[in-house]
């Protein structure tokens, strides 16, 4: 496994104090900077829409930095002045380099639009730290960075459950729960997505870390189909995470996807997989979605995003996330 230093540079600290945007992400950063060299992480949010003025949330990946604009107004980019403030401010706090700050709006993504693909993919690719776990994270290429900075949290949690215990990861994108999982002594991870592009990023992941692929199996697959496949070949797990998207439509897939409609499906099926001690980690981005638990039957459902929910991110609804257990083991929640 190759060693690639921590990267947290030292901030700017005798200058102008006036700006509040640049004095919360100086605050931010120094704050984060004592828990990050202690957990050996490189990868977290430096500022997130604390100024009314300033819709953005700024994620710092190891010396780079991605900002996400929030619009306002329908196809409302930002303005010429915000992006030159925020460079000034970036490269005044952290000496970063105007090429190392990478702008993400989302209002050009459709509804539907397939999920991996970019315009021109130049395939730039680094790496940054998570609980002393490596990742590869890619700021321009793809629509999203090959690591979802709010869920850290909850792939520690799986990390630290699964000593010895046998893992699925469902909607795996880059494996990055899989990979907490197997460095946390899972006996054996599978993690099921149907992307090409990130089941062969996934692996990279896992090599990256030294962890073997022979008991860490990555499938390209429909997750419906897979399900239906796995509960007909009787296979068991103790953890199962469900992160899905709220919305996703491909060729590869039987039927579209919508977690408000399909998560009840989802999760009885998954349950069907689980050990009568195991755990199902559900979790959705989807700000309307709403669970109604008393379709689950006598499953045991807990909601946990306030544990899941990391400090460096001010959005009470990033995601929501649950721990579901068969009702005998729901006491423990
Ligand atoms: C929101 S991301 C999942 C995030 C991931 N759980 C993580 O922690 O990083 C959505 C992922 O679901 C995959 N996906 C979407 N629909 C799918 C389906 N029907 N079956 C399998 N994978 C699917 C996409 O390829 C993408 O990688």
């Amino acid at each position: 496994m190759t060693e690639i230093p921590l990267v947290l540079p030292a901030v700017a600290d005798g200058e102008d104090k006036r700006s509040p945007f640049k004095n919360i992400i100086r605050n931010n950063y120094k704050h984060l900077k004592k828990w990050a060299k202690r957990t050996h992480t490189d990868s977290f949010r430096i500022y997130d829409r604390e100024v009314h003025h300033y819709p953005l949330a700024i994620d710092f990946y190891a010396g780079r930095f991605c900002v996400h604009y929030f619009s306002r107004f329908k196809d409302d980019e930002p303005s010429d002045a915000l992006v030159k403030e925020v460079t000034d401010v970036l490269t005044s706090l952290f000496q970063a380099d105007p090429q190392a700050i990478y702008w993400r709006s989302r209002i050009k993504r459709s509804k539907y639009q397939q999920y991996e693909k970019a315009e021109q993919q130049q395939q730039e690719f680094f790496t940054v730290y998570e609980y002393g776990l490596q990742f590869k994270v890619n700021l321009l290429d793809y629509l999203d960075t090959g690591l979802f900075l709010d869920h850290r949290e909850t792939r520690k949690m799986v990390g630290s459950l699964a000593k010895g215990k046998r893992v699925l990861n469902l909607f795996a994108y880059t494996c990055a729960f899989s990979v907490h999982a197997a460095a946390g002594g899972a006996i054996f991870t599978k993690s099921v997505d149907m992307s090409n592009t990130y089941t062969a990023w996934g692996k990279e992941n896992f090599i990256l870390n030294g962890l073997p692929l022979q008991n860490n199996v990555i499938i390209r697959e429909d997750c419906a189909v897979f399900l239906q496949d796995e509960i007909r070949h009787k296979n068991k797990y103790d953890i199962i995470i469900i992160d899905p998207p709220t919305l996703s439509r491909s060729k590869k897939m039987e039927k579209m996807f919508d977690i408000q409609e399909d998560y009840i499906t989802l999760l009885a099926r998954a349950y069907r997989l689980l050990e009568q001690d195991g755990v199902i980690f559900f979790s959705t981005n989807s700000r309307k979605f709403h669970f109604d638990e008393t379709l689950l039957g006598s499953f045991s459902v807990a909601e946990i995003s306030d544990k899941t929910i990391p400090q460096d991110f001010h959005d009470p609804k990033i995601h929501r996330c649950w721990r579901i257990q068969a009702p005998e083991n729901g006491a423990s929640a």
